[in-house]
């Protein structure tokens, strides 16, 4: 058989382990492996790598993609279809593997219903896809945001100041409210629940009076407080998914600053941490889970899987319809926010 692959959309740590995963599993079973590049582009313009073990030895150990990454949208490209059909025709490929989040593994599902025979592999740092229990990146990604919190308690303990963190998370919070757990945040806001900026600045204000005198806020940059919303200055540029450009222009982070420092008297700093959250080594879980996925494709392939992704469900990588994972987003629930809330103040 021979299996193309492809990586879309934001990359995230452990799209390399997938690659290797993919790669070595299949060449163990008599295949071979053609690598397309930059995501939906290189399949619509016949861009690709041949991959062996060599290209693919040890690169689980770093971040990235050695495939490269676009956020390419074929179904906004003319003929984009017809293309990629024609590159896969050509380069005699049997199975497409698609890595990517909702927008990636969005095209695949519509390129299975077309007659192809494609595999999706579920892949984001905001952990947001739906038909799996958790994607690789993340955890990465909040041990990365958890870090930067327990930076940020000792300056803002020494200067008694409000630090307000904005963290990546367009329409999810699990970065911000994982990565705010984790790093002790004492004030956390999500996408899913519209806050109010003058509740924020009293719990602040009720910290300190009770002699705790810094803070952490951890927002999400999709947070809103529906009040501030005109504030926030975000570019009105669109990716090919039609999803606004966060963090090109004045975020939540910045405006939520400017208004606790407008509404009270506590000294207040704000943090983007920006792409620095997709970047670098990814942990051992992300290793470890993007290798067993890659696995598992290849394995679904070889059954004539199409249509469907592996996934994580418990401790099981398993074969899902990926129907269900382009669905709907998965929204960080109500009562896991409590929870955090229980630790606020
Ligand atoms: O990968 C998903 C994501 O990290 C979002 O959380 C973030 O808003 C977006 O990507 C940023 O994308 P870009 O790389 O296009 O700026």
């Amino acid at each position: 058989m021979h299996i193309g692959i492809l990586t879309g959309g934001g990359d995230a740590p452990g799209l390399n382990a997938v690659i290797r995963g993919v790669t070595i599993r299949a060449l163990k079973g008599g295949h071979r492996v053609t690598g397309f590049l930059r995501g939906w582009k290189g399949a619509v313009e016949g861009t690709s790598v041949s991959l062996d073990e060599e290209t693919v030895r040890d690169i689980h150990i770093e971040g990235g993609t050695i495939l490269l990454s676009s956020r390419t949208n074929p179904f906004n490209i003319e003929n984009g279809l017809e293309r990629i059909r024609e590159t896969l025709e050509n380069a005699s490929i049997d199975c497409l593997m698609a890595v990517g989040g909702e927008d990636t593994l969005g095209v695949a599902q519509k390129l299975a219903a077309e007659g192809l025979t494609v595999i999706g592999v579920p892949k984001t740092i905001d952990n947001d896809l739906s038909a799996t229990d958790y994607t690789f990146g993340f955890d990465t990604a909040i041990n990365l945001v958890m870090s930067a919190l327990d930076k940020l308690h000792t300056t803002a303990r020494s200067h008694e100041r409000v630090m307000v963190v904005e963290i990546m998370g367009r329409h999810a919070g699990w970065m911000a409210l994982h990565g705010g757990m984790a790093g002790g945040a004492h004030i956390i806001l999500l996408p899913e629940e519209e806050f109010d900026t003058d509740e924020v600045c009293a719990l602040l204000e009720k910290r300190y009076a009770e002699g705790h005198r810094y803070a952490i806020v951890a927002v999400a940059e999709g947070a809103t407080d529906p009040k501030l919303a005109r504030h926030i200055m975000h570019s009105a540029a669109t990716d090919a998914f039609g999803h606004v450009q966060l963090g090109t222009g004045i975020g939540v982070g910045e405006v939520l600053k400017n208004e606790i420092a407008d509404r009270t008297d506590l000294e207040t700093r704000h943090v983007v941490l920006g792409h620095v959250q997709r970047g670098g080594s990814p942990t051992a879980f992300d290793r470890v889970l993007g290798t067993r996925l890659g696995v598992k494709a290849v394995e679904m392939a070889e059954a004539g899987e199409s249509g469907m992704m592996a996934a994580l469900r418990g401790t099981e990588v398993v074969a899902v319809d990926l129907a269900e994972a382009v669905g709907t987003l998965k929204t960080v629930p109500h009562e896991q926010y409590e929870t955090a809330k229980l630790f606020f103040g």
